[in-house]
């Protein structure tokens, strides 16, 4: 069976079979019934490039539901199932006016995949706002709590990308929103949306709005030109190799990270190798914001991951730094 609806690169690989899970049971039986069967879970394919046919079933998260299970004066506890899609959770969050995932709006994707990569945007981070999950252990068919210690977060990592990959599918997530809500402006892009519109006091709507402009100018979507989002992290260099390239690139940008680090943006050091806008066959580099990849029609997954080598390459050839792929790749 075709993937090539079932993820957001759109190139043309197959599958053994496709399996819907929509509840729990349904899980559990394949588990019981196929427990020798390889497979892989799929959310919404937007952070996944094939290079090749699986020789595997597909399990599609499709665990639906969104229900509020605790609440008091300051916050609201929701539990959502891990096949919602992510941004209609997000807009039924801004109907009820409860901060948390405003500045996540419009990524794509679903509920149960957003811990595994923390997503993050415009200064938010899944994990400030995650409180546990539930999943099922593949192996054992046994249900799991993963507390937002359990999951390990990390930018853009987890315990899910690591030790736990591959192995769990996550049926429930947890997130505590307010009811009075504080939104984070500190993203400049953001401050001047909002002051361009002449807002001061900026709802979670606001927020939201302002986000889903700023990915529209930027992001391509994936209904009309297949990519997977950001296909590397950005790097985290030390601070002597920082000081050597500033001296040679003063206008580099870069934001303090952990351990005295310093984070670039690789879509800047992509740009500056040339790469922006260009193309190899049907494969290119997104002239908007070079840090993503697209399919320009027809391209195969190998095309897409050697136009990825290449400008790993380049970067590293510039500017000494090794850029981590960001996608699953498989
Ligand atoms: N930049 C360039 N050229 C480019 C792209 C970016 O010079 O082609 C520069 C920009 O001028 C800016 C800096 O790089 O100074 C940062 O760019 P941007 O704000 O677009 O964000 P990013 O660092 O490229 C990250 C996330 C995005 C997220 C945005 C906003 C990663 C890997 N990516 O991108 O996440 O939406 O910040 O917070 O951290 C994703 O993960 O798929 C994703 C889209």
């Amino acid at each position: 069976i075709s993937l090539q609806a079932y993820h957001t690169f759109g190139v043309n690989v197959h599958a053994e079979a496709l399996i819907e899970i929509d509840t729990v049971d349904t899980l559990l039986e394949f588990i019981q019934t196929q427990p020798k069967r390889p497979f892989f879970i799929l959310g919404g394919g937007s952070n996944v490039l094939f290079r090749q046919d699986l020789a595997a079933a597909v399990l599609l998260n499709r665990i639906k539901g969104k229900e509020v299970v605790e609440a008091d004066e300051d916050t609201v506890t929701i539990c959502v199932g891990g096949g919602e899609n992510w941004h209609e959770l997000v807009l039924w969050t801004l109907e009820n006016n409860w901060g948390g995932l405003e500045n996540l709006s419009l990524i794509p994707g679903t509920v149960g995949a957003a811990p595994i990569q923390n997503i993050g945007a415009y200064g938010v981070e899944l994990k400030d706002s995650f409180v546990g999950l539930e999943a099922i252990e593949m192996s054992t068919g046994e249900e799991m709590v993963f507390s937002a210690e359990d999951c390990a977060f990390g930018y853009r990592d987890s315990y899910f990308k690591r030790e736990g990959k591959g192995k769990y599918f996550i049926t429930q997530v947890y997130f505590n929103l307010q009811k009075q809500p504080q939104v984070n402006t500190a993203y400049g892009a953001i401050q001047e949306v909002l002051q361009a519109a002449q807002i001061e006091h900026p709802t979670v709507k606001d927020l939201s709005d302002a986000v889903v402009k700023i990915r529209s100018a930027k992001l391509p979507d994936p209904a009309v030109l297949g990519n997977g989002g950001s296909f590397f992290k950005n790097p985290e260099i030390e601070p002597a190799l920082f000081i050597q390239l500033q001296a040679n690139y003063p206008k580099m940008p870069n934001y303090p990270a952990s351990a005295g680090k310093i984070k670039v943006p690789a879509g800047w050091l992509i740009e500056q190798c040339g790469w922006k806008g260009q193309r190899r066959g049907n494969a290119g580099c997104y002239e908007k914001q070079a840090l993503v990849l697209v399919n320009l029609g027809g391209a195969t997954g190998a095309e897409i991951w050697n136009l990825a080598q290449e400008i790993r390459a380049s970067v590293q050839m510039k500017f000494g730094i090794d850029l981590e792929v960001e996608i699953n790749v498989l």
